[in-house]
């Protein structure tokens, strides 16, 4: 859960002295993620299998004695300032949304229960999660968000047992709480319908594992998943994912207009977690063709992300891989939000050699691909990707060959 692993960024802590007069007083981390299976299915209170990668967002913060916020964020070499009194009256770039909605909530569920009230903060932001890439760069930027606002409060998140500040207050806020506030502030002042899955698995990965996930009641088993021999590469399309979002809605609109038809057959379902294929064969022909289609699909994912987390525990990689395949091929053909490039990274991919299983991941429509790859083979897989993808499309490719990170921290500058 919380770790104290120092990813402490003298460069971070510079550009805020430089800023602000004396050190941050702490530096959040939260790390990007990328799903090994389970696509499309947390938003039906289904499974998901995502890992947190070693790439992250950094907030480095201390308290202001006033209500402010001040920001400066170095990658894009903006600034804002806005009242937690009255955000809104004042003009700020798109990405201070976030944090504007994480402190709104922070202080409606959290704070005022406990009889505090939200400081100001100023502070510094950077990251290398890649932006609008499907690697969950705004989840990460909610939850270190949320962490500083608390930060500054001087109240941190934990299991017991973590070494921290002295003069810190521990609270006892369960990180999958923490997570649906961050989902609601991306839902709600972001205006991004997404799922539960992005925020929860920033929060709670860990290195050497995947986070088995379920999205209706949030209980989660750790996986252990060390790449002993294997290495997890992102290949990024370098496509934008301009339909992303509408088509998103359209999925989430289908699925509960599935789930609403059905209902008339097997009135105690909710959601199209509670279908099984074998019901789901007995009414299929009786919904509208691509409801139909896109239903079929998050059933028989929520099945692949179960064998798949078996697979995983028995080391059986061959079928971890295969699920991975099947799992792109109903994201292509059935569910239909992959596209032509992500299509042609996974072609390639799933014909070298080596390579265990080969994905899209995250909403789709561009973004990234992930891949499982034995060692000996990364250096033929990296070459053939920048090769063909690029004579294929015309389009350069990114390749981030990752390690599985661990969720976010806050390390106190003592
Ligand atoms: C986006 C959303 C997630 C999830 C995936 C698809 O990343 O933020 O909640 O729905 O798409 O699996």
């Amino acid at each position: 859960m919380m770790q104290t692993e120092p990813i402490f960024s003298d460069n971070l802590e510079q550009e805020f002295t430089d800023r602000f007069g004396n050190s941050p007083e702490f530096i959040v981390s939260a790390p990007g993620r990328v799903n090994l299976i389970g696509e499309h299915t947390d938003y039906n209170d289904g499974f998901v299998f995502p890992v947190a990668i070693d790439k992250y967002m950094h907030i480095a913060a201390s308290p202001r004695s006033d209500r402010q916020v001040h920001l400066h964020a170095l990658d894009m070499d903006e600034e804002a300032i806005f009242s937690l009194d009255v955000p809104d009256e004042s003009e700020t770039p798109a990405w201070c949304k976030y944090l504007k909605g994480v402190a709104y909530l922070l202080q409606e569920m959290v704070l005022s229960d406990m009889g505090y009230v939200q400081q100001g903060m100023s502070a510094v932001i950077t990251g290398d999660v890649p932006i609008g890439a499907g690697l969950s760069s705004s989840a990460a930027f909610e939850v270190a968000s949320a962490l500083a606002f608390l930060g500054v409060c001087g109240l941190e998140i934990t299991d017991t047992g973590v070494d921290t500040k002295a003069d810190v207050t521990l609270i006892e806020l369960p990180p999958t709480e923490l997570a649906a506030l961050c989902q609601r502030a991306e839902n709600e002042f972001v205006g991004v319908n997404c799922g539960i899955m992005d925020p929860t698995i920033s929060l709670l990965g860990k290195t050497d594992h995947a986070l088995f996930l379920d999205c209706r009641t949030l209980d989660y088993v750790q996986i252990p998943f060390s790449l002993t021999d294997m290495l997890l590469v992102i290949c990024n399309t370098n496509v934008k994912r301009e339909l992303a979002s509408s088509e998103y809605n359209k999925r989430r609109a289908e699925c509960e207009r599935g789930v609403e038809i059905m209902q008339q057959w097997m009135p105690s379902i909710t959601s199209l977690r509670d279908v099984s294929l074998e019901d789901f064969k007995k009414y299929e022909a009786e919904l509208p063709q691509i409801t139909q289609k896109r239903c079929r699909y998050v059933i028989e994912e929520n099945t692949r992300v179960q064998n798949a987390v078996s697979a995983l525990a028995a080391k059986d990689f061959n079928t971890f891989g295969t699920l991975m395949n099947e799992s792109h091929a109903g994201l292509r053909d059935t569910y239909e939000v992959s596209c032509d490039e992500l299509n042609v990274l996974t072609d390639i991919a799933q014909n070298i050699d080596g390579v265990i299983g080969s994905r899209m991941t995250g909403a789709g429509f561009g973004g990234c691909t992930v891949n499982l790859v034995y060692s000996y083979a990364v250096e033929t897989f990296h070459d053939q990707i920048m090769k063909v993808y690029t004579q294929r499309t015309g389009i350069k490719p990114d390749i981030y060959v990752c390690n599985v990170g661990d969720g976010a921290c806050i390390k106190w500058n003592t």
